[in-house]
């Protein structure tokens, strides 16, 4: 049997790696995590990934129970490891366990970190071509959006409204901004701009998000950071959502109605799909 789950500094099988009832991430969804993609078993934006884990730690008061560079190392074994080519690596890392259920920190506190990968399924190039069905609804969570959190029931009940009206993704607005999907980011096209809300504690600040702004500045796309409306983000001529699993897809329906005058994927998301995929593909070749 293979272990490649990562408990606590050990490596072990998937069926052997348990975790205490009393664990605070089970019981009080106190914990943080990432998802890094990993393409021919070279993690993408590693580094970020790790500094927003940085990140999300500080803003729970968490230490961090393992140096940068230890990350690297368990991140690298596992991507050359796990059965797949293509991969999303999963890390969670929580308060621990407890010896009574109690709301306060534990004065002792030993965190449980678990790394493990699952293969990576990019969407179907069906949703790529055609795009993607959305709902919107009002963001219902809390305060502190951008600390990546194992605390996702909000996240959950808002993305089953789009599984459940068929759809694939929820877009969030809050006191009449767009701030972002249940587990991706939201840009929309206007007249030819690209407009991203601004990172603040209302979004996570996603790692794919940055890469297309990146790529929209390299390339000469005008593009602006600021608030968006919720009025904007209906009349959009295009609406996209990103994220490191899904990468860059076209929403082309919002609430069953079509985004842009026909409710295809538009000229500026396949630009954007093609400097991404180009951009993927140089990253890989030089690391
Ligand atoms: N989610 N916003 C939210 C709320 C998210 O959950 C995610 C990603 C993003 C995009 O961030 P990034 O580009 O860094 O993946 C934005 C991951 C994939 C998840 O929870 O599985």
């Amino acid at each position: 049997m293979t272990a490649h789950v990562f408990l606590n500094g050990e490596w072990l099988p998937a069926e052997a790696a348990r975790v205490s009832v009393m664990d605070r991430g089970f019981l009080f969804g106190d914990g943080v995590y990432e998802v890094i993609p990993v393409y021919s078993r070279r993690p993408f934006r590693l580094e970020q990934h790790l500094q927003r884990l940085q990140h999300s730690l500080d803003g729970i008061q968490l230490a961090n129970p393992h140096g940068i560079k230890e990350w690297i190392g368990f991140v690298t074994k596992l991507a050359g490891e796990a059965e797949w080519e293509d991969q999303s690596i999963y890390i969670q890392v929580t308060r621990g366990p407890m010896a009574v259920r109690n709301h306060a920190f534990p004065k002792v506190v030993r965190p449980t970190s678990v790394i493990f990968a699952e293969p990576m399924t990019t969407p179907p190039a069906s949703q790529r071509e055609q795009g993607i069905a959305a709902v919107s609804a009002v963001d219902i969570r809390w305060l502190r959006c951008d600390l990546k959190t194992t605390s996702l029931l909000a996240n959950c009940l808002l993305r089953q409204m789009a599984v459940a009206a068929g759809c694939v993704e929820t877009v969030l607005f809050r006191d009449g901004f767009l701030t972002e999907g249940s587990a991706s980011s939201i840009f929309v096209v206007k007249d030819g701009v690209l407009l991203a809300p601004i990172k603040n504690h209302l979004m996570l600040p996603g790692i794919t998000y940055d890469v297309i702004l990146e790529l929209a500045a390299s390339h000469g796309l005008p593009h602006q950071v600021r608030d968006i409306t919720e009025a904007e983000t209906r009349s959009a001529d295009e609406l996209w959502m990103c994220s490191s699993t899904k990468e860059v897809l076209p929403i082309v329906t919002l609430d069953g109605k079509r985004v842009g005058a026909d409710g295809t994927a538009g000229p500026v998301f396949a630009q954007m799909y093609a400097w991404y995929q180009e951009f993927k593909a140089t990253v890989m070749r030089a690391e």
